[in-house]
C-alpha cells in the first residue's frame, strides 16, 4: 500500500474506504442505522487501513463495532472522522469539546488519526475559532492530525494565515466532470494533501466511454483508471463500495502506471 507523509510527518495511506452509507438500512445515506458491519469487515479483510467516517454519517459506532469484530488491531488503522459545521457542534468551546468527545466515544478509541472540519462555516473568523479549539486536541495527542473538507482557496488561505497548526488535508469532491483542479493545485503548492471524495460518482457519460476504452488498454476497469490517475498525482482517494469484489478491485491499482499522454487525456474529462 502506497502512503503519503502529511505536513506533520504522520503517514497516511493513499487509498481508504468511504463509509457514508455503511451500517444503514437499504445502503441509504439517510437510512436508519442497522449496525450491519459486513461491508466494513469486507473492506478490512481486503486490506483497507484508512476508514473515512463522520459525525454526520451517524455510523462512527458501526465503524467501531466492525473494527472490533474484524479483530484488526486499532494501531494498524488510520481513522478519519469529521466535526459538522453546524452550530450545534461549533458554536462555542463546549460544543466542540462535546463533538470531539462524542467521536472518541462512538469510535471507542483513545485517539483519532485525522479529524476534519466537514464544511467551512459562513465566516472565515469562525473557521479559525473552531480550528483553534481543534488545535488544543492535537496538543493533547487526542487528534493526531487535523484538516478541513470542502474548503475553497480563499477559505483555506485565510485559515493558513491565522492557524498555529497547519491543516494536513483538504477533503474535496474530485472526479471526472469535476476535478476541482484549482483547489487541488493550491493544496499541493501549500503542502496540504488533497483527498478526493466521491472519486467514482457523477462521471459524465462521454467521459465514462473514454475511461472504459483506456481500461481496455491497461486491462483495468474504468474505476481503476480514475483512482490510479488521482494517486499518481498524490491525491488520496476514498472510494466506497458495498460490494466485496469492487472493494478489492478499487485497491488493485498499484501494478500499472498511466502514460503521460493518457494522463493528459484524463485531465480533460
Ligand atoms: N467530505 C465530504 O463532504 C464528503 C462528501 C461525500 C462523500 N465523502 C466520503 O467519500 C466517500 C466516497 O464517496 P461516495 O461514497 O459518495 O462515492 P464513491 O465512492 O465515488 O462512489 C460510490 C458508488 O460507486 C460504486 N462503485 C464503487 N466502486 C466501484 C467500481 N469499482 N465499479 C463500479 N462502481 C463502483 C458504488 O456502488 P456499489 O456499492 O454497488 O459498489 C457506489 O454506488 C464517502 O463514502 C464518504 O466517506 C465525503
Amino acid at each position: 500500500m502506497k502512503t503519503l507523509e502529511l505536513n506533520n510527518k504522520v503517514i497516511i495511506p493513499i487509498i481508504g474506504t468511504g463509509t457514508n452509507t455503511f451500517g444503514k438500512a437499504n445502503n441509504d445515506y439517510m437510512g436508519e442505522i442497522n449496525h450491519n458491519t459486513t461491508e466494513l469487515i469486507d473492506a478490512l479483510n481486503a486490506g483497507y487501513t484508512l476508514i473515512d467516517t463522520a459525525i454526520s454519517y451517524r455510523n462512527e459506532s458501526v465503524v467501531a463495532l466492525g473494527i472490533k469484530q474484524s479483530g484488526v488491531d486499532r494501531s494498524k488503522l488510520f481513522i478519519t472522522s469529521k466535526i459538522p459545521a453546524d452550530e450545534v457542534y461549533t458554536k462555542d468551546e463546549e460544543s466542540i469539546k462535546n463533538a470531539v468527545e462524542s467521536s472518541l466515544k462512538a469510535l471507542d478509541t483513545e485517539y483519532i488519526d485525522l479529524y476534519l472540519l466537514h464544511r467551512p462555516l459562513e465566516k472565515n473568523e469562525d473557521n479559525v475559532r473552531v480550528w483553534k479549539e481543534l488545535e488544543k486536541y492535537v496538543k493533547k495527542g487526542v487528534l493526531k492530525s487535523i484538516g478541513v473538507s470542502n474548503f475553497k482557496v480563499d477559505q483555506l488561505a485565510y485559515l493558513l494565515e491565522h492557524c498555529e497548526i497547519k491543516p494536513t488535508v483538504n477533503q474535496i469532491e474530485s472526479h471526472p466532470g469535476l476535478w476541482n483542479d484549482e483547489i487541488i493545485e493550491y493544496c499541493l503548492k501549500n503542502d496540504i494533501i488533497p483527498e478526493a471524495w466521491s472519486p467514482l460518482k457523477r462521471i459524465p457519460e462521454a467521459s465514462m466511454e473514454v475511461l472504459k476504452t483506456l481500461g481496455l488498454k491497461y486491462n483495468k476497469t474504468w474505476a481503476q483508471i480514475v483512482l490510479r490517475y488521482q494517486i499518481e498525482r498524490n491525491i488520496i482517494v476514498i472510494p466506497k463500495s458495498h460490494n466485496k469484489e469492487r472493494q478489492i478491485e478499487n485497491l488493485n491499482i498499484f501494478d500499472f502506471s498511466l502514460s503521460d499522454e493518457d494522463k493528459q487525456l484524463i485531465k480533460t474529462l
